[in-house]
Protein backbone atom coordinates (compact mmCIF):
# COMPACT_ATOMS: atom_id res chain seq x y z
CA UNK A 1 0.00 0.00 0.00
CA UNK A 2 0.75 3.45 -0.76
CA UNK A 3 0.40 6.99 0.40
CA UNK A 4 -0.53 9.41 -2.81
CA UNK A 5 0.10 12.74 -3.42
CA UNK A 6 -2.83 14.81 -3.07
CA UNK A 7 -3.97 17.30 -5.17
CA UNK A 8 -4.23 21.09 -3.90
CA UNK A 9 -6.80 23.43 -5.06
CA UNK A 10 -7.80 24.61 -7.50
CA UNK A 11 -6.03 22.00 -9.38
CA UNK A 12 -8.40 21.20 -12.46
CA UNK A 13 -8.42 17.63 -11.87
CA UNK A 14 -10.86 18.58 -8.51
CA UNK A 15 -12.99 20.48 -10.76
CA UNK A 16 -14.06 17.27 -12.33
CA UNK A 17 -17.34 14.98 -12.04
CA UNK A 18 -16.18 12.12 -11.96
CA UNK A 19 -16.99 8.29 -13.34
CA UNK A 20 -18.79 5.58 -11.70
CA UNK A 21 -16.92 2.33 -10.87
CA UNK A 22 -18.43 0.12 -13.22
CA UNK A 23 -17.17 -3.48 -11.24
CA UNK A 24 -15.45 -3.34 -7.94
CA UNK A 25 -12.58 -5.57 -8.27
CA UNK A 26 -9.13 -5.58 -6.83
CA UNK A 27 -7.66 -2.60 -8.30
CA UNK A 28 -10.36 -0.98 -6.94
CA UNK A 29 -9.36 -2.09 -3.80
CA UNK A 30 -5.90 -1.73 -3.72
CA UNK A 31 -7.32 2.03 -4.90
CA UNK A 32 -9.11 2.12 -1.57
CA UNK A 33 -6.07 0.55 0.35
CA UNK A 34 -4.06 3.73 -0.94
CA UNK A 35 -6.40 6.27 0.02
CA UNK A 36 -6.67 4.95 3.28
CA UNK A 37 -3.32 5.18 3.46
CA UNK A 38 -3.45 8.62 2.17
CA UNK A 39 -5.52 9.75 5.10
CA UNK A 40 -3.97 8.34 7.33
CA UNK A 41 -0.51 9.88 6.77
CA UNK A 42 -1.98 12.96 5.95
CA UNK A 43 -4.21 12.86 9.39
CA UNK A 44 -7.66 14.10 7.32
CA UNK A 45 -10.37 11.86 8.34
CA UNK A 46 -11.77 11.49 4.95
CA UNK A 47 -11.18 11.44 1.29
CA UNK A 48 -12.42 11.52 -2.25
CA UNK A 49 -10.22 9.69 -4.90
CA UNK A 50 -10.32 12.40 -7.22
CA UNK A 51 -8.21 14.28 -4.06
CA UNK A 52 -5.27 11.49 -5.02
CA UNK A 53 -6.25 12.30 -8.92
CA UNK A 54 -8.39 9.27 -9.73
CA UNK A 55 -11.91 10.45 -11.60
CA UNK A 56 -13.73 7.55 -9.89
CA UNK A 57 -16.80 7.82 -7.58
CA UNK A 58 -15.08 6.52 -4.48
CA UNK A 59 -14.83 7.69 -1.04
CA UNK A 60 -13.17 6.75 2.34
CA UNK A 61 -13.86 7.90 5.49
CA UNK A 62 -12.93 7.17 9.26
CA UNK A 63 -13.80 9.95 11.91
CA UNK A 64 -12.22 8.71 14.79
CA UNK A 65 -8.75 7.41 12.64
CA UNK A 66 -8.35 4.85 14.78
CA UNK A 67 -8.97 2.38 12.23
CA UNK A 68 -12.21 0.83 13.74
CA UNK A 69 -15.22 2.06 11.60
CA UNK A 70 -13.18 2.96 8.34
CA UNK A 71 -16.40 3.28 5.87
CA UNK A 72 -15.96 3.16 1.96
CA UNK A 73 -18.71 4.24 -0.35
CA UNK A 74 -18.51 3.58 -4.39
CA UNK A 75 -20.81 5.16 -6.63
CA UNK A 76 -22.69 7.35 -3.38
CA UNK A 77 -26.08 7.87 -4.15
CA UNK A 78 -27.84 10.44 -2.11
CA UNK A 79 -31.42 9.58 -1.45
CA UNK A 80 -32.54 11.95 0.67
CA UNK A 81 -31.66 14.59 3.35
CA UNK A 82 -33.03 17.00 5.67
CA UNK A 83 -32.42 19.54 8.61
CA UNK A 84 -29.40 22.19 8.15
CA UNK A 85 -26.22 22.76 10.51
CA UNK A 86 -23.61 25.23 10.18
CA UNK A 87 -20.46 23.30 9.43
CA UNK A 88 -16.55 24.48 9.99
CA UNK A 89 -14.61 22.49 7.56
CA UNK A 90 -11.56 21.97 6.50
CA UNK A 91 -9.82 19.68 3.64
CA UNK A 92 -6.37 17.93 2.77
CA UNK A 93 -6.95 19.76 -0.98
CA UNK A 94 -7.31 22.94 1.06
CA UNK A 95 -4.16 23.13 3.64
CA UNK A 96 -4.20 26.10 6.48
CA UNK A 97 -7.90 27.59 5.91
CA UNK A 98 -11.07 26.32 7.39
CA UNK A 99 -14.34 27.38 5.74
CA UNK A 100 -17.97 27.96 7.37
CA UNK A 101 -20.81 26.52 5.26
CA UNK A 102 -24.36 25.06 5.83
CA UNK A 103 -24.87 21.06 5.65
CA UNK A 104 -27.50 19.02 6.10
CA UNK A 105 -28.54 17.58 9.52
CA UNK A 106 -29.44 14.18 8.22
CA UNK A 107 -28.53 12.51 4.75
CA UNK A 108 -29.91 8.85 3.59
CA UNK A 109 -27.84 7.22 1.00
CA UNK A 110 -26.95 4.03 -1.25
CA UNK A 111 -23.86 3.22 -2.23
CA UNK A 112 -21.45 -0.20 -2.93
CA UNK A 113 -18.81 -1.57 -0.16
CA UNK A 114 -15.42 -2.97 -0.84
CA UNK A 115 -17.63 -6.15 -1.84
CA UNK A 116 -19.70 -4.58 -4.62
CA UNK A 117 -22.35 -4.61 -2.07
CA UNK A 118 -24.86 -2.69 -2.38
CA UNK A 119 -26.16 -1.16 0.80
CA UNK A 120 -28.04 2.00 2.38
CA UNK A 121 -26.79 4.51 5.15
CA UNK A 122 -28.37 7.40 7.28
CA UNK A 123 -25.67 10.06 9.09
CA UNK A 124 -26.44 12.36 11.01
CA UNK A 125 -24.27 15.22 12.83
CA UNK A 126 -20.89 15.48 12.15
CA UNK A 127 -20.67 12.38 9.86
CA UNK A 128 -23.70 14.04 7.29
CA UNK A 129 -21.71 16.34 7.01
CA UNK A 130 -18.51 14.32 6.05
CA UNK A 131 -20.37 12.74 3.58
CA UNK A 132 -21.90 15.57 2.00
CA UNK A 133 -18.40 16.98 1.69
CA UNK A 134 -16.91 13.60 0.14
CA UNK A 135 -20.05 13.37 -2.24
CA UNK A 136 -19.18 17.24 -3.42
CA UNK A 137 -15.56 16.06 -4.19
CA UNK A 138 -17.18 13.18 -6.58
CA UNK A 139 -19.47 15.79 -8.60
CA UNK A 140 -15.65 18.47 -9.16
CA UNK A 141 -16.60 20.96 -5.73
CA UNK A 142 -14.68 21.76 -3.13
CA UNK A 143 -15.90 23.74 -0.40
CA UNK A 144 -14.20 27.01 -1.27
CA UNK A 145 -16.60 26.90 -4.35
CA UNK A 146 -19.64 27.08 -1.91
CA UNK A 147 -18.52 28.51 1.47
CA UNK A 148 -20.29 31.62 3.04
CA UNK A 149 -16.85 32.42 4.48
CA UNK A 150 -13.49 31.25 4.34
CA UNK A 151 -10.55 32.18 7.07
CA UNK A 152 -6.99 30.98 7.46
CA UNK A 153 -6.81 28.66 10.26
CA UNK A 154 -4.90 31.18 12.18
CA UNK A 155 -7.76 33.87 11.54
CA UNK A 156 -10.53 30.35 12.42
CA UNK A 157 -8.29 29.52 16.04
CA UNK A 158 -8.38 33.76 16.55
CA UNK A 159 -12.14 33.76 16.51
CA UNK A 160 -12.86 30.61 18.21
CA UNK A 161 -10.59 31.51 21.32
CA UNK A 162 -12.36 35.11 21.03
CA UNK A 163 -15.58 33.45 21.33
CA UNK A 164 -14.64 31.09 24.44
CA UNK A 165 -12.70 34.93 26.19
CA UNK A 166 -16.41 36.21 25.72
CA UNK A 167 -18.42 33.41 27.13
CA UNK A 168 -15.58 33.35 29.71
CA UNK A 169 -15.99 36.65 30.29
CA UNK A 170 -19.65 35.91 31.09
CA UNK A 171 -19.62 33.55 33.21
CA UNK A 172 -17.80 35.47 35.52
CA UNK A 173 -20.06 38.77 35.77
CA UNK A 174 -22.80 35.69 36.59
CA UNK A 175 -20.51 34.56 39.47
CA UNK A 176 -19.34 38.14 40.71
CA UNK A 177 -23.40 39.05 41.06
NI1 LIG B 1 -12.07 17.72 1.02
Amino acid sequence: MTALNVLIYPEEHLKVVCDPVVEVNNNTRKIIGNMFDTMYQEEGIGLAAPQVDILQRIITIDIEGDKQNQLVLINPEILEKDGEQDSAEGCLSVPGYIGMLKRPERVKLRAMNLDGATNEYEFSGFAATCIMHENDHLNGVVYPDIAEEVYTTEQYNEMMAEIAEESENKNKEKEDK
